[in-house]
């Protein structure tokens, strides 16, 4: 099965309606999907209704960047994967370094939301990778094997081969600082290799598994160069439409 490559702008707690919308139609002008890619945005929760009529008439998919464990009931504040389904998310991250880092987002949950997302039939973006303080201390590849694993025992069988990966070391976010395609290439490697020891051949094959942390008009050519690198998490450079479609063009 080929990997489905994957471009995803990660807009965070950003832009208003009016900007979002700007944002929008300048990249329908400015991009040309090639065949074989994904493009996604993932705009905060109350922009997704709104989004999905500005990418009308586009093939730029929609996501989102959280959602609950459980698909109704009182969890104030939550969103349903149901209702993501309903307002035509196609994509959603989960365990997002800041979700786990500011909102106590730990391994068991991000297992469960992917779980609760592919039983919506949305495709789960499971976002992984160490901090500073671990990669200094070398437990850098116990780290990612433990986020890895996580998903692996709480998402059912069925769901494997559609679930989607972003190795996001923590240092490189948003802190201009990015893993070089070497380095992102080995890790990369490394968690293919583990998915095949824990689900197979087929399956870690079948994985795409995406690079996020400053990831930028610059430096995407050369991480997409990569042979492990399906796609890239993008999240400053996402918000300029200039950048954005350079980094599409780039692949
Ligand atoms: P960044 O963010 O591209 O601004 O580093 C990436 C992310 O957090 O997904």
């Amino acid at each position: 099965m080929a990997r489905k490559s994957i471009i995803a702008g990660n807009w965070k707690m950003n832009l208003l309606p009016s900007e979002g919308e700007t944002l929008v139609a300048e990249l329908k002008e400015r991009i040309r999907i090639k065949e074989n890619l994904e493009v996604v945005i993932c705009p905060q929760m109350a922009l997704v209704p709104l989004a999905l009529d500005w990418i009308y008439d586009s093939s730029i998919q929609l996501g989102a960047q959280n959602c609950a464990t459980e698909r109704a009931g009182a969890f104030t504040g939550e969103t349903s994967p149901e209702l993501l389904k309903v307002l035509g998310c196609r994509y959603c991250l989960v365990g997002h370094s800041e979700r786990r880092s500011l909102f106590g987002e730990v391994d068991t949950t991000v297992g469960l939301k992917a779980q609760a997302l592919l039983s919506m039939g949305i495709t789960p973006v499971v976002c992984f990778g160490e901090t500073l303080d671990q990669r200094e201390a070398g437990t850098h590849l116990t780290t990612i094997d433990t986020q890895v694993n996580a998903v692996f025992k709480l998402v059912e069988q069925t769901g494997w081969t559609r679930l989607v990966f972003a190795y996001e070391p923590v240092w490189a976010i948003g802190t201009g600082k990015t893993a070089t395609p070497a380095q992102a290439n080995e890790i990369h490697r490394f968690v293919r290799g583990r998915i095949k020891e824990l689900a197979g051949d087929i399956v870690a094959n079948a994985t795409s598994i995406l690079y996020g942390g400053s990831a930028n008009a610059t430096n995407a050519a050369d991480l997409l160069g990569e042979p492990e690198i399906d796609g890239l998490l993008v999240g400053g450079a996402s918000l300029k439409a200039a950048d954005f479609a350079q980094i599409i063009a780039s692949f």
